[in-house]
């Protein structure tokens, strides 16, 4: 989706300088096209096969309404984690019955979202299902849940990502499963119907995905044993992508996730005789590679490096600094210049930590000239604040050389619209 013309970095058939003049910057920039691709790769992929494949996109990846009506209309389902992303979900048109809200912390409030709004709900803990029960039946309603289970696997990703070890907060014990899923059969107003994990986020490794399907598969077996039935297994999201320019050929796709899941998932559903929906919540398989992040440089410092200063920093993409995270850095005003030098890009945000890239080699880079950085579609603007009083860029979508606006940037106004100053200090 990236290709060069005239020096100028083009996205989606535009010329992003020009985009930066029009819009200003820092702007997030999301190509409609590498969206819709992405989701129908896996969509064929998993509609290919004698499983039924439900892929519920992970809203946290990112929640803006265009990208969500995007998906929807390619037919995707959604995982959401709060009613904020519940109320998105809807306004984009998923329909209740494609929702999973998931969470390992939901208040009453949460939970009674939940069930007037008629979608299932992924249960992280006991405490949680008797509240549930009890929210559903005060309601008059029933609701349809999934086991969230900590499968008690390690991927091999950075530690803040890996969400299905013993030690995580995510989900019941692999061993407590069974007795939960009992309890879940004897409570008002609560149906068991699935059972639900999610590894970690990043994988490149997926032999992983088998392990934890051959442990989900092996409750499924248990559950059954016990006179249970279920409709469905979420096996979540994770599927990693390239962000280094050296990965993209390499990394894995949905058909090689496929590969490693189908096998273990249909041999255990021939062994018992069943027949169970498959559920994926890939979140930044389907959206990182469909945004770049356009930044201006505001200043080259040559001091004990050479510091590239530009006009966005964690406040709008916290993933370098939170998960030594790689983007690759495109200086998108200068595509066929020679790298020739080493600098490292730093925001604008008021801490030594804040760098974006490290020691990457670019043309000679100078002050005014704009900065892209590149697959910052998954969690970049979903996980942006207005720390340092920055309010928060906009956002376009292109497709084939049109350009519409997705988000207006905030105001100044944005960052003071929610303060009271207190009577007495007026
Ligand atoms: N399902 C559940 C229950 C999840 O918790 C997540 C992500 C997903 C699906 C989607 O995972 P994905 O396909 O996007 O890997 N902020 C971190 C990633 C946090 C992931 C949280 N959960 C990052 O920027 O790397």
């Amino acid at each position: 989706m990236v290709k060069e013309e005239n020096n100028h970095l083009f996205f989606g058939g535009v010329d992003v300088v020009e985009l930066a003049e029009r819009y200003g910057t820092p702007l997030y920039v999301t190509d409609e096209n590498t969206l819709k691709a992405n989701f129908r790769n896996y969509k064929s992929t998993f509609s290919s096969t004698t499983t039924i494949t439900d892929i519920y996109y992970a809203v946290k990846a990112n929640g803006n309404l265009a990208l969500l009506k995007i998906l929807a209309s390619e037919g995707a389902g959604a995982d959401v984690f709060s009613p904020g992303e519940l109320e998105l979900t809807k306004l984009a048109g998923i329909l209740a019955e494609r929702i999973l809200f998931n969470g390992n912390s939901k208040s009453d409030d949460d939970l009674r979202t939940a069930v007037e709004s008629g979608v299932r709900v992924s249960v992280d803990s006991v405490d949680e299902l008797r509240a549930l029960s009890a929210v559903a039946t005060e309601l008059g309603k029933e609701v349809e849940i999934a086991i969230r289970v900590n499968p008690d696997v390690s991927p091999d990703v950075h530690a803040k990502i890996a969400t299905g070890l013993k030690e995580s907060k995510f989900g019941i014990p692999f061993h407590d499963v069974v007795p939960v899923c009992e309890e879940a059969e004897k409570l008002p107003n609560v149906l068991l119907a699935g059972l639900h994990c999610h590894i970690g986020s990043q994988i490149l490794d997926i032999s992983v995905f088998g392990e934890a399907t051959e442990k989900m598969m092996a409750l499924v077996e248990r559950v059954y044993e016990r006179g249970m039935k279920l409709k469905f297994v979420d096996l979540g999201g994770g599927l990693g992508i390239g962000y280094r320019q050296a990965e993209k050929a390499t990394a894995p796709t949905p058909k090689d996730l496929a590969e490693v899941i189908l096998p273990v998932f249909e041999k255990k559903m021939q062994e018992l005789g069943i027949s169970l929906k498959l559920v994926l919540e890939p979140g930044r398989s389907i959206v990182g590679a469909s945004t770049i992040l356009l930044s201006r440089v505001n200043a080259v410092k040559r001091a004990y490096k050479n510091f590239v200063a530009i006009d966005a920093g964690f406040n709008l993409l916290i993933r370098p600094v939170m998960y030594d995270a790689y983007h690759e850095v495109v200086v998108a005003n200068k595509v066929n210049e020679q790298a020739s030098e080493l600098y490292t890009v730093v925001g604008s945000v008021c801490e030594a930590g804040d760098i974006m890239a490290k020691d990457r080699m670019l043309p000679k880079v100078e002050r005014g000239d704009l900065v892209a950085i590149l697959d910052t579609g998954a969690y970049g603007f979903s996980m942006s604040s207005q720390y340092n009083g920055r309010p928060r860029c906009a956002e376009v979508l292109v497709c084939d050389g049109k350009v519409d606006l997705i988000r207006s940037r905030e105001s100044i106004e944005d960052l003071i619209r929610n303060q009271e100053i207190p009577a007495r200090f007026i």
